[in-house]
């Protein structure tokens, strides 16, 4: 069980309470890799996003293939997960990987910093539905936290599943995300289907977002 008992600002995620319902997620992307399967879709089109070497943070980077991916491709990766378990899996699957142990809640440019990392990001990754397992009602709160993390011009990618969700996870209607996401200071740039860039569905969505005072 992961969450932050002590820290009454930083509410267990739904994540941490679904387990372990959620451990099939871990176990079977690290037998993906294993088996040298393609783990990588996220980390291509977030590539894709971005110049050569960009700054990028992973937002729960789970068990860290999106970090990994991104690392390949030569940018400077900074990965936060708050789920202990998950972050010794991602040093047991990707050694030297060093996911940072924190809720997106608590990672400010100063807690960035004291850990010697980069507090500006040209990308903010968000993938695999941690947008639908944050903790209750910290939607919003999240968004802001992340959005004061980009660096001029930077964006965010988002993606969560609009049905059929993970286990604990919650249902996020597009038009409830998008308003959380102006209320947060950021600008809806695209939503997509898939991270080939399908069009918009009713089963997944991927979101690419930028601060509402970048030049455009
Ligand atoms: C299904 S996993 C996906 C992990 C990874 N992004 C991937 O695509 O492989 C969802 C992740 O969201 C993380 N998560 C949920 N709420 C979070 C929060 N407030 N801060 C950081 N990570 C969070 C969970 O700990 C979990 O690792």
């Amino acid at each position: 069980m992961t969450g932050h008992p002590d820290t009454p600002d930083v509410p267990p995620t739904r994540w941490s309470l679904a387990e372990p319902g959620t451990h099939g997620y871990s176990s079977r992307f690290a037998e993906l890799v294993a088996q040298g399967e393609d783990v990588d879709g996220e980390a291509r089109l977030a590539d894709a996003l971005t110049q050569r070497g960009a700054t990028i943070l992973d937002a729960g980077a789970g068990m860290g293939r999106v970090t990994a991916g991104l690392r390949a491709r030569g940018h400077t990766v900074t990965g936060i997960e708050p789920d202990r378990s998950l972050v010794a899996q991602a040093e047991a699957t990707y050694p030297g990987l060093g996911l940072l142990p924190l809720d997106i809640l608590e990672t400010t440019p100063e807690v960035l910093e004291a850990h010697g990392r980069p507090t500006a990001y040209a990308l903010v990754v968000a993938v695999g539905n941690v947008f639908i397992l944050l903790a209750e009602g910290t939607e919003q709160r999240a968004l802001r936290t992340l959005r004061d993390l980009l660096a001029p011009g930077g964006r965010m990618l988002i993606g969560f599943h609009l049905s059929a969700g993970p286990a604990g996870s919650r249902t996020y209607a597009p038009e409830e995300f998008v308003a959380d996401a102006t209320a947060a200071g950021l600008t809806v740039d695209l939503r997509a289907g898939s991270y080939e860039l399908h069009p918009a569905n009713e089963e997944y969505a991927v979101w690419l977002l930028s601060r509402d005072d970048s030049p455009s």
